[in-house]
């Protein structure tokens, strides 16, 4: 379990990340979401992450209906996100009159009277310099339509900016064994100032499982097919950055480091937790996916030579790619 500063209440320390429950990843269908949503939750999970984007609103109702099922509903924290519905998505769409509106139609997808945590969903660089924007977050707040306001953010600069600003309860930001660069400054200014980390494509877009070679293919409707080089939104968040051929060929040095019993994919995660993030979010679109994510909170340090291993594969094969850029 994980407290985190300013959220005030516990959670579990991995979570679960709901954008496969709305869209982009293929198709995953409604009693599937809802089988993923409660096997995760009966294996200890308690922190949910979505989004008002997330297949327009599917995922956040997908959510509100495994609520609605649950008599312990009150265990679960959701946060969810707001701000990529504006169309087109510019600075200017973040204010107070759209968060109030984005804000509501979320509380009606999830069928809550208040929102546990509402991040801006990566919002332009302006937004997050901007004073405006958090004054109109802690209106929010005051206003009894959320509980913590975060943000979520692309870059180790823009998490910087935002761990000074006031009312913030948490940073949202990639951290996984490809992409290292929020562990030289991100978490240590966040847990001073006492804002929690969530750490988000922890497996690389499923690349940290080893499960895929050269000659692996995506569906159409998956954003891991048609974002390779960011057509549709940042490429950072499609396979971390990492360009697939090198991905494949890293994550295999990866997948031999492999504890046994274990897979590599919890290795992965019980990478991040070793790192102190708060939570770590990674998606799944299997049952048996969110069971086994959910098993790493139980499972012990990863072995200081096999970190030191992970870190040479990164500064070998992957750090030219992404650590100047993210
Ligand atoms: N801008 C933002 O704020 C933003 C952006 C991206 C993500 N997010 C949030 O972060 C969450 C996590 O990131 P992500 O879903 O993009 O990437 P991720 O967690 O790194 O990767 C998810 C994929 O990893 C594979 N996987 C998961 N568990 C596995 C297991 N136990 N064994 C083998 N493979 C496994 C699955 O791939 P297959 O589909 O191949 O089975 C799954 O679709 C999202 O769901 C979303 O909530 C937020």
């Amino acid at each position: 379990m994980s407290l985190p500063g300013r959220l005030g209440r516990s959670v579990s320390a991995i979570g679960l990340g709901c954008w496969q429950l709305g869209a982009d990843w293929g198709d995953v269908d409604d009693d599937v979401a809802q089988a993923i949503l409660n096997a995760a939750a009966e294996a200890g999970t308690t922190f949910f992450d979505t989004a008002d984007v997330y297949g327009d609103g599917r995922s956040e109702k997908a959510i509100g209906r495994f609520l609605k099922s649950r008599a312990d509903a009150e265990r679960f924290v959701v946060a969810t996100k707001m701000g990529r519905r504006a169309n087109p998505h510019v600075a200017e769409a973040y204010t107070l009159d759209n968060f109030r509106a984005w804000t509501d139609r979320s509380r009606e997808n999830l069928g809550v009277d208040r929102l546990d945590l509402v991040q801006l969903h990566c919002p332009p660089s302006s937004v997050l310099a901007d004073p405006r924007t958090y004054e109109n977050l802690a209106t929010l707040v005051a206003e009894g339509r959320v509980e913590n306001a975060g943000v979520s953010v692309e870059t180790v600069r823009e998490a910087l900016v935002a761990i000074g600003e006031p009312g913030v309860t948490s940073v949202q930001i990639i951290v996984n064994i490809f992409r290292r660069k929020p562990l030289e400054r991100v978490l240590s200014e966040a847990h001073a100032a006492g804002i929690m980390v969530i750490a988000r494509v922890p497996l690389a877009s499923g690349l940290l499982s080893g499960r895929y070679d050269e000659g692996t293919t995506f569906p159409e409707n998956d954003h891991r097919n048609y974002n390779r080089t960011g057509a549709a939104f940042d490429v950072g968040e499609t396979f971390s950055g990492v360009p697939y051929e090198v991905g494949v060929k890293a994550a295999r040095k990866v997948s031999a480091l492999t504890p046994p019993g274990w897979t590599t994919a919890q290795m992965a995660l019980r990478w991040i937790l070793d790192q102190k993030v708060d939570v770590v979010i990674p998606g799944a679109r299997t049952v048996e996916q969110a069971v086994t994510n959910a098993a790493v909170g139980d499972l012990p340090s990863l072995s200081d030579e096999t970190h030191a291993a992970l870190a040479e594969i990164y500064n070998r094969d992957i750090r030219e790619h992404v650590h100047g850029r993210w």
